[in-house]
């Protein structure tokens, strides 16, 4: 028998919890079990199959609808760590670590075997692994155009995108090596020294994994140096000045030391796919045959206005992105490149009111039918 003291003061306590006067505890990404799947990859390099192991955290599977949620980078699934926590007791939550990130597995071969339709594919196997019919991607950073990728791809399951930080890049137009994208934007110039020295970047970056993620995660309130990004030989080489870049402002210490850790197990060896132009062109090759570049899927598009890599919402003109999103909804938030870890509230807001009108719609339809 349970003294009924005890038993006051457990209910008080669980009482208190759920009134939500009780402390957060802080995001731990270490109680976070994964589930691992084998999914079919190709080696072109080498003109085989193979096969890749990815890891992603899936949470809450009984929920009706799910939330897929797609890292850039440098990521990892934890980047969604404030979005995991206001959406897992409402939705199925899957967020993977890409393949060639954390423990993620790459056929090898960085320059051409790391598509967005390889990356589709991946998802696919993802979600069929974790029994989801249908997904609502949500993207940041390369995660985004992953996300847009998907949806294009396979409207019957991608039900949905959110856009975090990138607009959507359709591959209507002729294909843009990089060369010519840097020549029209120096602050691009990194991504020539990702995609014509990609081993020697990945040597760079995996030097001193702690100080190319500080290096690389800032925020407004503590931003890189002037000329960070503009250097088409040396991706760290801005910071050369300072003996120790400063804490991120988002992640804990034990944060960081996790992300660190996941970083060690393949360094950047295999997650600089997106940059190379062998990778790009297949991509864009794809897509441009296939033809149909229009998303009729609802999209929600969360823009950065102090982001250091590029004016978005102007590329989103240049691009004429919108144009594509018969179903586009367009927030801007004051944050640099990491917005959904920067203003977390007012992005999970953001979020939740829009899933709550698409259910709303979608509910609506049904009575219709
Ligand atoms: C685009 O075309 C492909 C290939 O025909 C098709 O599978 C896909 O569903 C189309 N996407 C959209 C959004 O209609
Ligand atoms: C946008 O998507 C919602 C939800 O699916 C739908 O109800 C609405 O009709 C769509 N609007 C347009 C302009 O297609």
């Amino acid at each position: 028998m349970i003294p009924r003291v005890l038993l006051t003061a457990s209910l008080f306590l669980i009482s208190v919890a759920s009134n939500g006067f009780a402390t957060k505890a802080p995001f731990n990404p270490r109680e976070y079990p994964k589930n691992v799947v084998t999914c079919p990859a190709i080696n072109r390099a080498e003109n085989k199959q193979v096969d890749i192991d990815l890891h992603y955290v899936d949470i809450n599977p009984q929920a009706k609808k799910t939330l897929l949620f797609l890292h850039g980078w440098p990521g990892l699934w934890a980047s969604w760590k404030y979005q995991i926590e206001e959406f897992q007791n409402d939705y199925h939550i899957i967020a993977p670590d890409i393949r060639g990130f954390g423990a993620s597995t790459h056929p090898g071969d960085v320059r051409s075997s790391g598509t967005m339709p390889d990356l589709v594919g991946d998802l696919l196997c993802i979600l069929e692994h974790a029994g989801a019919l249908e997904a609502i991607a949500v993207g940041h950073d390369w995660g985004t155009q992953l996300a847009y990728e998907a949806a294009r791809e396979r409207p019957d399951i991608f039900t949905a995108v959110v856009g975090i930080t990138i607009p959507y890049m359709p591959c209507a137009g002729p294909f843009v090596p990089t060369q010519t994208l840097v020549a029209a934007h120096p602050r691009l110039a990194y991504q020539l020294f990702f995609d014509s020295q990609t081993h020697a970047a990945a040597t760079e970056l995996g030097r001193d994994i702690r100080r190319t993620l500080r290096g690389t995660l800032r925020h407004v309130a503590s931003p890189p140096p002037e000329d960070f990004l503009t250097n088409p030989e040396t991706f760290l080489g801005a910071w050369d000045h300072y003996e120790e870049i400063p804490e991120i402002g988002f992640l804990s210490k034990e944060e960081e030391d996790y992300w660190v850790e996941q970083y060690s197990i393949q360094g950047f060896k295999h997650n600089l796919q997106f940059y190379t132009d062998e990778n790009r062109l297949a991509a864009w090759q794809f897509a441009n045959e296939q033809g149909n570049h229009t998303i009729p899927q609802p999209v929600l598009s969360i823009l950065a206005t102090e982001d250091p890599v590029a004016n978005m919402e102007l590329a989103a003109k240049l691009l004429h992105s919108f144009d594509f999103l018969p179903n586009h909804s367009l927030h801007r938030l004051p944050t640099a490149h990491w917005t959904q870890l920067e203003m977390p509230d007012e992005v999970n807001s953001i979020i939740r009111e829009w899933l709550t009108k698409l259910d709303a719609k979608q509910e609506h339809t049904h009575d219709e039918l």
